[in-house]
């Protein structure tokens, strides 16, 4: 089982402009193209939109990702709308936020919504965490959100993760199942346009690359770089064994990993 994770596409409305030189809208088409061949489905964990989730931005993402041949899951981000999201692309919702399952051979995707209006930071309620608890059984899980759960290192993007009440609680419910057995393949999510991977609650964390442009820093002043679109590829086993998680760099769309 091969399954894609795309992550802040920051599509802009027709016209509308974007980061100097960047391609968004291209890249998406170019990352969606190449994981369509290989993966069963795939999962873009927010910031859709490049800055405010308006109906020209929303449009332009429609356009891109109604091409994709395989099925694609969608949570929001903080330059999402995640209302309109439920509404223009009918993504599952429970009391009122997209949080969902989407159940795989041998693993459920639970998609969880971290945004909170009108903020950068995310958060998760007691609610969302009660029904996360819930849902983490017998069958490995893949857990994603927009917002990470872990340190990035820097004030500018600590203080826009998850924030520590929501981590503290998604830490307790994560070890929980962790110690009942519950095999949770990756926590994974998006929002810092860097790829990092480290533990969290004694489960792998995974934030993907930005498909659209990564940050970092130049001579310290905050800033951005371009290069060839990436996304993330995970695998498995019929049998939910043998998780693996990839960076795939779309540089030749005749590039293949191997397994
Ligand atoms: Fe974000």
């Amino acid at each position: 089982m091969v399954i894609a994770h795309i992550t802040d596409t920051h599509i802009p409305g027709a016209g509308e402009a974007t980061h100097t030189d960047a391609e968004p809208a291209t890249n998406l088409v170019r990352v969606l193209q190449h994981a369509s061949q290989r993966c069963a489905g795939i999962l873009i964990t927010g910031d859709c939109a490049a800055v405010a989730g308006t109906d020209s931005e929303y449009a332009a993402f429609a356009e891109i990702v109604r091409a994709a041949t395989v099925p694609v899951w969608l949570a929001p981000g903080n330059h999402d709308d995640a209302r309109k999201m439920q509404r223009l692309f009918d993504v599952p919702s429970r009391d009122s936020r997209c949080d969902y399952i989407v159940e795989l051979p041998a693993t459920r995707l639970i998609v969880l919504d971290s945004t909170r209006e009108g903020r950068e930071d995310g958060a998760l309620s007691g609610s969302q965490l009660e029904w996360l608890d819930s849902q983490l059984n017998d069958t490995p899980a893949v857990v994603a959100m927009h917002h990470p759960c872990i340190p990035l290192g820097g004030k500018a993007f600590d203080t826009i993760r998850l924030d520590d009440e929501s981590i503290a609680g998604l830490r307790h419910v994560v070890s929980a199942a962790v110690g009942r057995g519950v095999r949770i393949h990756a926590l994974v999510s998006g929002h810092a346009h860097m790829t990092c991977f480290a533990e969290f609650a004694g489960v792998k964390t995974i934030i993907a690359p930005s498909s659209a442009y990564e940050f970092g820093l130049v001579n310290g002043v905050f800033s951005y770089q371009l290069g060839e679109p990436q996304y993330m590829e995970y695998s498995w086993k019929e049998s939910g064994d043998d998780f693996l998680a990839r960076v795939v760099t779309v540089d030749d769309s005749l590039w293949r990993t191997m397994r």
